[in-house]
């Protein structure tokens, strides 16, 4: 009872935090992966509540200047890899993690490493970081041409939807000449691999 109170308040100051930190059409866009990370949990039998703290945290630090990204994560001894270092922006996901511990007091491993991971994916990443990978792929504002298929496939098949994710990221990466991170890569290949090494959707 006392978790569900904490939890609840953290899902208050997350959302005054974000509005804090964002332009009116970021903050809106974060709500809408909160809706959605929500009714994603929901549908795969996770924690809602979790699942939208984690939604609400996600773009938090997505403002911020590349300057401010490097400085921040050298000043927290954060790991910056060569794409970081060339796209500094890259690194919004581990920062906002970062100010979710410290100015929020967020302690939830799974809710951190969601919010760390939403950029790029990580390969071995727990169900709720992919909850949230994919609502932010599919929430209502979205519109691509495949946004439609991947949003019922995200109902029934968390998974597949990530990866078809990551699959439309990387070619539209290679359509514009882009190199796609290694993290995407791996996090594909690692879903691809063996189906049964996929992490099992544990009940809340
Ligand atoms: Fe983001
Ligand atoms: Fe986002």
């Amino acid at each position: 009872m006392e978790d569900h109170a904490k939890l609840h308040t953290l899902l208050e100051e997350a959302d005054a935090f974000a509005r804090s930190r964002l332009s009116e059409g970021r903050y809106g866009h974060t709500l809408r992966v909160a809706d959605t990370a929500e009714e994603l949990a929901r549908a795969h039998g996770l924690d809602e509540d979790r699942a939208r703290l984690a939604a609400l945290l996600h773009d938090a630090a997505r403002e911020s200047g590349p300057d401010e990204f490097l400085g921040l994560a050298d000043e927290w001894g954060m790991p910056v890899g060569e794409q970081e270092r060339e796209s500094p922006k890259l690194l919004h996901g581990p920062v906002a993690a970062e100010l979710a511990e410290r100015e929020l007091g967020v302690e939830d491993e799974e809710v951190l490493e969601a919010v760390r991971a939403h950029t790029t994916g990580r390969p071995e990443m727990g169900p709720l970081a992919f909850v949230l990978y994919v609502a932010d792929k599919i929430e209502p504002a979205r519109d691509y041409p495949s946004v439609g298929r991947l949003r019922e496939l995200a109902r029934k098949d968390l998974y597949r939807a990530a990866a078809e994710a990551l699959r439309r990221a990387i070619a539209h990466n290679e359509e514009r000449g882009r190199e796609t991170h290694p993290a995407s890569l791996k996090t594909l290949e690692w879903l691809e691999a063996d189906h049964t090494a996929q992490p099992r959707i544990e009940q809340k």
